[in-house]
């Protein structure tokens, strides 16, 4: 059968054998195309064209056979595979031929696929991405993601996913781009912009899809699926940002998410995905829902069965139904009945169609299996991932500068559960890496350090559980060496979907071990591989240097091994706080001051037995050299609304080595009708220094970057004093001021 396959695919690649759907749809506009092919569409094709299947985790023989019989149907548009179990490209082939050749009308399925950190290639978790600070480089990322997907017949990407998170415990953290909407938005684009390139209908173009819309990260407790309650003004400032970036940039379908909204679950909010997306924005893709979650408008209590939640979904604005089914099964009725408009399928159809076509889907159906192998961890590939990660890493504290190592060590102990690891480097969501691809930490270090040093490797414990079986070991090497690496942290599988923590302290008996190991006495390097901000205090407050790597990905070991040893000067910063402890979360930079901000008198905002300020903040992130910022200018110091301000800074690298460092720009509207957050994150620039050289960074703060949602809902710049900030995170740095002399009469950005 599968020679066959293959036998019939090659046949038709080489004949170039063009769809019927692709002749019946040659000439005229893409809308005139769409136009043509509703015509002609029943109603059941019509709702075949919005149902989306899972691909099945086990293949039998009578379930393939009943995917056939559908899709010769015209049942089925889509279909999605999970991350572990990619459909293979034969069999991707094989299910078109069927859609294209057999089907009535020859409309083609669209592949989807969770490529969100990679498809084999991985590059570090995208929350450790945004770490790099680098838009180019993610995009660059991205762009290879799409090249291995797209060669291995995935035509659409559930990425990226552009969820503000705020609570760590939220495992999903992992997959997003942090706390901050401004930066948010940039990764936003930039995955977009990778993902899809210029021309939606290149052979290299993966469809983007930003999810999940809206507000999934807000979860209450941090408990993955859970209830958000987000005023609108919040909605708008913080959650919606990255999405309207994302959609600006050009993505072409956008994923609702499972969560409610103060009472409106998100796969049915009119308000979010038709009021606000395609009619505000004027979003031209389509809407996906979540897995099975028109469904889950029954337990939602929103529906009070399945016709019901068909209705509401698709009213609200959802055109295609992930997994459910429910508007295969119900719409046809509804429709019959009148309680739903034909023409409001006719609308979900009409945008499933438009990228489909406007994808290059109708005109190059099939995927050449010979082009899949060759793009896959080829060595570019393989490089940018090594960029990638060791960009992504901050180092987080290095005390009398004990990193960067120096290889020629006699002894160093490399210890702890991630070491000699491979599979968890992958993290979360990892499409379809291996294990075996991946460069362990220990495996990096060993490739760096001269053949004399005497490199000793001790597991100590698991990641997880309580034995503590291993410590003898681990602290007997320890003795022997010059130097340990602890490389501790959390597996793979604690964060991600439905992996939420109500700890974030180290898994296990880690921190045990650290200590353990710390009291011997010698010089301690912590490398912290993980999902998600952790709280480290004591890991900060006793060991010497620490760095973390995230999951780091395919090149992983690499990337660390890089910056431990000083062949790559570390450079990343952090985009989401660390808290001290659980009970601060949720902790982010851009707060309220509240009516009374923290301070040495009793009756204010604090917590009676830990700071406020996080481990390490929003922003930060040390170097093997040091920079000095000065000469901060804002020019002029008084603009009316509508003018925009410029900032500069001066940045000498004051150490010994070549660096880079991240500017940031920040601002607050002192006064303002609603208020405002005590800082926002508005500008950055990544500069490299050589030792004694300084630059100039420059900003223009445009009235964009000084708008808000005044007290009106309206999106103003409203007249008072800004402060503003050039500095190294979102807690240092010059700070300047300027004025905002008169009121606003209307608008003055679109939004
Ligand atoms: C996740 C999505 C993902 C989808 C398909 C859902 O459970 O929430 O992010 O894209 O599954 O795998």
């Amino acid at each position: 059968m599968r020679l066959l396959t293959k036998v019939l695919i090659l046949v038709m690649l080489s004949f170039g054998c063009v769809s019927r759907a692709g002749e019946a749809q040659s000439g005229g506009s893409i809308e005139q195309k769409v136009e043509s092919l509703l015509k002609k569409m029943t109603l059941q094709e019509k709702l075949g064209q919005m149902n989306q299947i899972n691909w099945p985790w086990e293949r039998s023989k009578a379930k393939v056979e009943l995917f056939a019989e559908q899709v010769e149907k015209g049942r089925i548009s889509s279909f999605l595979s999970l991350s572990v179990l990619p459909m293979s490209v034969g069999e991707r082939n094989e299910l078109q031929k069927i859609a294209v050749e057999k089907s009535r009308l020859g409309v083609p399925l669209i592949f989807g696929f969770d490529v969100i950190h990679g498809y084999r290639t991985i590059f570090p978790i995208p929350l450790a991405q945004s770490c790099t600070w680098d838009p180019m480089l993610v995009e660059k990322a991205a762009s290879i993601s799409a090249k291995e997907a797209t060669s291995m017949g995935v035509d659409w990407t559930f990425a990226p996913m552009v969820d503000i998170a705020r609570d760590p415990r939220w495992g999903r953290i992992a997959e997003g781009f942090g706390e901050d909407p401004y930066l948010a938005s940039i990764f936003a684009t930039a995955c977009v912009r990778g993902f899809q390139g210029r021309d939606l209908s290149s052979v290299r173009s993966l469809v983007a899809c930003l999810k999940h819309y809206v507000g999934y990260g807000a979860a209450e407790g941090g408990r993955d699926y859970n209830t958000c309650e987000i005023a609108e003004r919040t909605l708008r400032e913080v959650y919606l940002p990255p999405f309207k970036a994302g959609v600006e940039a050009g993505a072409a379908t956008v994923m609702s998410a499972f969560n409610e909204i103060s009472g409106i679950p998100a796969a049915a909010n009119r308000r979010t995905l038709t009021e606000i997306l395609k009619v505000e924005w004027r979003f031209e893709g389509f809407v996906v829902s979540d897995w099975d979650s028109v469904n889950e408008l029954i337990k939602h209590g929103f529906a009070e069965d399945q016709a019901q939640a068909a209705h509401k979904a698709l009213t609200a604005g959802v055109d295609m139904d992930m997994v459910s089914q429910a508007y295969l099964k119900e719409l046809p009725r509804l429709v019959i009945e009148g309680k739903v408009l034909e023409s409001v399928v006719d609308e979900a159809v009409r945008r499933i169609l438009g990228i489909k076509l406007r994808t290059g889907l109708f005109d190059r159906p099939y995927v050449d299996p010979k082009l899949a192998e060759p793009t896959l961890l080829t060595d570019e590939n393989l490089q940018v991932a090594r960029e990638v990660a060791r960009k992504s890493i901050v180092l987080l504290k290095n005390e009398k500068s004990l990193l960067p190592l120096k290889k020629d060590l006699k002894s160093l102990a490399v210890i702890g559960p991630l070491a000699d690891n491979q599979g968890d480097l992958l993290g979360c969501w990892y499409g379809a890496g291996r294990a075996d691809d991946v460069v362990s930490v220990l495996q990096g270090i060993r490739s760096k350090v001269s053949s004399d040093c005497d490199l000793i490797y001790a597991k100590g414990c698991d990641i997880t559980g309580s034995s503590v079986d291993g410590f003898a070991e681990a602290v007997r090497l320890a003795r022997k060496a010059d130097v340990v690496i602890l490389v501790v942290g959390e597996s793979k599988d604690m964060s991600g979907e439905a992996h939420s923590r109500a700890s974030l302290d180290l898994p296990g008996v880690q921190q045990r071990l650290v200590k353990a190991v710390h009291a011997v006495g010698k010089p301690v390097v912590v490398v912290l591989l993980s999902g998600r901000p952790m709280s480290v205090s004591w890991i900060k407050e006793n060991v010497p240097a620490i760095m973390l790597a995230w999951h780091p990905g395919t090149q992983g070991g690499n990337a660390v091994a890089d910056c431990l040893f000083g062949d790559y000067n570390p450079s990343g910063k952090l985009t989401t706080s660390f808290p001290r402890t659980v009970g601060q979360v949720p902790i982010y930079y851009n707060h309220k001051n509240t009516g009374r901000p923290a301070s040495d008198s009793i009756y204010t905002s604090k917590y009676i037995d830990v700071p406020n300020a996080p481990l390490f903040a929003f922003g930060y992130g040390l170097s093997y050299t040091t920079f000095e910022y000065s000469n901060l200018k804002v020019n002029p110091s008084k603009i009316s609304t509508g003018q925009s301000v410029k900032v500069t800074a001066d940045i000498k690298n004051t150490g010994t080595r070549s660096g880079e460092e991240v500017a940031q720009l920040y601002i607050r509207d002192l006064v303002a009708s609603a208020t405002r957050p005590v800082r926002e994150l508005k500008g950055f620039q990544k500069v490299h220094l050589q030792p004694g050289q300084t630059k100039t960074v420059s900003f223009t703060l445009l009235p964009e970057h000084l708008a808000f949602y005044d007290v009106h809902m309206n999106w103003v710049v409203e007249p008072g004093q800004f402060k503003v900030w050039v500095g190294p995170n979102c807690t240092e740095g010059l700070d300047g001021g300027f004025e905002v002399a008169c009121r606003a009469s209307r608008p003055v950005a679109s939004d």
